[in-house]
């Protein structure tokens, strides 16, 4: 079990000069293939085409990606590694603008420089480099505790819907949806999973299925416009996605489709549910209409499947995310616990608790 959840999503490869290796997500479930990056306009097309993606993995791989960056930095002088800095996180923050994965692990690798002060390029490459490692470590932690956090949520013989990937594949292992899914299958409890295909993209038909089949776990991919459904046959008793930016008072936003299925969790009065690492949310925007919403090339709508699926010039909406209200969430699963209520006081009453489990982690 612990080899099939622990996927090498991502990882660094050597030492300063080294790079970045990671699963081709485009070329599941079909292949298994990985892809080596080694510049920064390779990581921005890799994030921008979904190779890498899950607001988890997108932070580790910008972080990685300026490490990358700064790898022909031999010069001595510590002005041109900051200015080439600054100019790698300004690039790598434009690759996708929703997940806030992506901003908080670049300020993070931008804090840790100005932490070393006037250190010379070789110790700041080197520094960088096991910051970025830590964010990758620092999330695989996050990951295995919100399973725990969460596994009582799935109750024997329970139907559990998720839409998109919160697997593996979107952290640096276990993933945080999933992570919830895994840590109740540990504890040999006996559930089924419904995988919302998540159009236009299919990250749940094609990677969610893929990673919860090789845990062993029983999932049924459905199309989109079953989950309704579903519920009102009385299928459903948890809904459980992750979260690409969590605001201040808990709106969420999510993978397009989340919206309707917490509208429709409401109706049928069935409790939904969001996990995420305390580094998804964002607490310097009060609510989820601060939060960027990514529009895609209407394409992948045009051509979803490799063939035309609309007239070529059809006019297509193409929003990546949606954002679902705080007040059709019933909880937040997060490595510092479950959230619920859900509401500005919670989450920094809550988050306030993770400061401590970080720098618990960070000590060891
Ligand atoms: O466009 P994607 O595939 O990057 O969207 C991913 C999602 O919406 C995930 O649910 C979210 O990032 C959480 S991953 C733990």
């Amino acid at each position: 079990m612990a080899a099939e959840t622990s996927l090498k999503t991502i990882e660094w490869v050597g030492g300063v000069d080294g790079f970045v290796r990671m699963i081709d997500q485009t070329r599941l479930p079909g292949e298994l293939v990985h892809v080596e990056i080694h510049d920064p306009p390779a990581m921005w097309e890799a994030i921008r085409q979904l190779r890498v993606r899950g607001a988890p993995a997108i932070g580790i791989a910008a972080a990685m990606g300026v490490v990358l960056g700064l790898r022909d930095v031999n010069d001595t002088d510590v002005a041109i590694l900051r200015k080439r800095l600054d100019e790698v996180c300004e690039y790598l923050s434009t690759a996708r603008p929703t997940g806030v994965n992506l901003t908080w692990a670049l300020q993070r690798m931008r804090r840790r420089a100005d932490a070393l002060g006037q250190s010379d390029v070789a110790t700041l490459r080197r520094a960088l480099l096991d910051e970025a490692r830590r964010i990758r470590d620092e999330d695989a932690a996050m990951c295995h505790a919100i399973g725990q956090a969460g596994e009582s949520l799935i109750r024997p013989h329970a139907g559990v819907l998720t839409h998109c990937n919160a697997g593996g594949l979107a952290t640096a292992e276990y993933g945080t949806a999933l992570a919830v899914c895994y840590a109740a299958h540990e504890r040999g409890r006996p559930f089924r999973v419904f995988a919302d295909e998540t159009r236009p993209l299919l990250q749940g038909s094609r990677l969610t299925a893929w990673e919860l089949q090789q845990a062993g776990i029983d999932v049924t991919v459905i199309c989109d416009s079953t989950a309704g459904m579903l519920m009102r046959r009385g299928e459903i008793d948890l809904v459980l996605t992750g979260a690409d930016r969590i605001a201040a008072n808990g709106d969420t936003a999510n993978k397009i489709g989340t919206y309707s299925l917490a509208v429709l969790a409401r109706a049928h009065d069935i409790p939904f549910y969001v996990a995420a690492p305390s580094s998804t949310f964002d607490l310097s925007i009060p609510d989820g209409s601060h939060i960027p919403i990514e529009q895609r090339d209407p394409d992948e709508i045009r051509r979803g499947f490799g063939r035309l699926t609309a007239p070529p010039q059809a006019k297509c909406f193409a929003p990546a995310f949606d954002v679902t209200p705080a007040e059709l969430i019933r909880g937040l699963v997060t490595e510092a616990g479950i959230i619920s209520p859900v509401g500005t006081e919670s989450i920094s009453a809550a988050l306030g608790a993770r400061e401590a489990c970080q720098n618990i982690w960070n000590r060891r």
